[in-house]
């Protein structure tokens, strides 16, 4: 397997360390007399108690040391009491064991998708997307090498019978391989399908096949439709290539913009390095309050809270499926989502998504986000992204009414 350092972007090649960051782990040896540090002093911070309340029950305050360190700049890889329960929380969610050097605590995983393009990507690169995919991670890769390799979406997740046919012409034609292959395993936004156990396990052997890094993003992991066990992740599978990003959006709160990056200690490396050239670290007051509220409620207990934010997405769910099963057209196709708050939408050929929102959503009163947002090839035009996450039941039902009165009106414009 390629060193991860042999294959990082030029822009990304030969970086040093931060020399006083570096030294951040340092300032926090019990009786050091610190004169590095070019911090500001505690005692000109402006809080003097922090007390948070959670809808749980829950409560936590930040006091003393606790809220110094909270107010104060941290270590670019993330505080150290977040970091450790980290490393706890990754073990009792996806039985990973991760070392100290194989995480790092983000802006939310958005950032992760930002430093990957960053760090290995150069301008005549490719990545491997599905058709369709995540808008926000198709212009972090857009922002450093305008190539994809798109491959199509079905019930089952990314078509790896596609991948390997796409990597097996590359390679015969002599043409550059793509850098890494991201993938959204569960509650694929905009899909809303999850990659089966088999389609996992057929990617991860491609990618050990071709010598390829994989970057997955699950940040719908835990927002759960179903019951029943979870399926291993992909850095479960082959931990030596792939970055994995998880976030705490969905599951806690997304403006305080927490997730975590773990994998190959090289690969985190770089992260750190560029932290350390763009925003030093993640918040310390956003890193004390999650890391605070984790180790009060427990890993169980937090995980039961998720549960219970569930049922809200699950009814909501289930109410689409209903309503799109009863009031759509049945040439109207689409997946039951296993996770996540999405469900795409199939039109019947000929259909075009834009165009019927521009034309009859300020009539109708019902919108929807068109296929070719999320589109490398200006495709998917007969397709649509409804979301269940933020309308109650009721509304669900309605919008479905209006969604099929649209429907017919486009339908008759395109002559199907
Ligand atoms: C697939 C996917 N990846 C990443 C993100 C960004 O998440 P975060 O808020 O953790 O940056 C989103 C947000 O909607 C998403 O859907």
């Amino acid at each position: 397997m390629q060193s991860i350092t042999a294959r990082l972007a030029v822009r990304a090649q030969g970086r040093t360390p931060s020399p006083i960051r570096e030294l951040v782990p340092l300032m926090k040896i019990p009786g050091i007399i610190s004169l590095g540090g070019g911090y500001p002093n505690p005692e000109t911070f402006v809080f003097s108690d922090v007390e948070v309340r959670f809808k749980s029950g829950a409560a936590i305050r930040l006091t003393g040391k606790g809220l110094t360190e909270a107010s104060q700049y941290g270590a670019s890889d993330g505080s150290p009491a977040m970091r450790q329960t980290l490393v706890e929380w990754h073990k009792h969610k996806d039985d990973v064991v991760l070392a100290d050097n194989e995480l790092v605590v983000l802006n939310g995983s958005q950032e992760g998708l930002f430093i990957m393009a960053y760090l290995f990507l150069d301008p005549d690169d490719t990545v491997v997307v599905s058709e369709p995919d995540y808008p926000g991670a198709l212009s972090a890769f857009g922002a450093f090498a305008k190539g994809t390799v798109s491959i199509p979406l079905d019930g089952h997740g990314l078509d790896t019978t596609e991948l390997g046919l796409r990597l097996a012409g590359l390679t015969e034609a002599g043409q550059k391989l793509p850098k890494f292959v991201y993938c959204v395993p569960n509650g694929h936004n905009p899909g809303g399908v999850a990659l089966s156990l088999e389609r996992r396990k057929e990617l991860v052997a491609l990618c050990e096949r071709y010598d390829l890094l994989i970057l997955e993003d699950d940040p719908y992991q835990l927002v759960r439709l179903e019951d029943g066990p979870m399926r291993p992740t992909l850095q479960s599978l082959a931990p030596e290539r792939v970055v994995r990003l998880d976030s705490f959006s969905k599951i806690f709160a997304p403006g305080l913009r927490l997730g975590y990056a773990s994998g190959p200690a090289e690969a985190m490396r770089q992260f750190v390095l560029f932290k350390q050239a763009s925003n030093l670290h993640t918040s310390s007051f956003a890193q004390a309050l999650l890391s605070e509220f984790m180790r009060t409620a427990g890993y169980d207990g937090f995980r039961t809270e998720i549960a219970k934010s569930c049922v809200l997405y699950r009814k909501n769910r289930d109410a689409m499926v209903a309503a799109a099963r009863e009031l759509l057209p049945k040439s109207v196709s689409f997946n039951v989502p296993t996770e996540g708050m999405f469900i795409w939408f199939e039109l019947p050929e000929g259909c075009d998504a834009k165009r019927m929102i521009e034309l009859d959503t300020r009539t109708d009163l019902v919108i929807a986000v068109p296929g070719s947002a999320f589109s490398t090839r200006g495709g998917l035009r007969n397709c649509l992204r409804a979301s269940f996450s933020m309308v109650t039941p009721e509304e669900i039902r309605e919008g479905m009414v209006r969604m099929a009165r649209m429907l017919d009106k486009e339908q008759r414009r395109a002559k199907v």
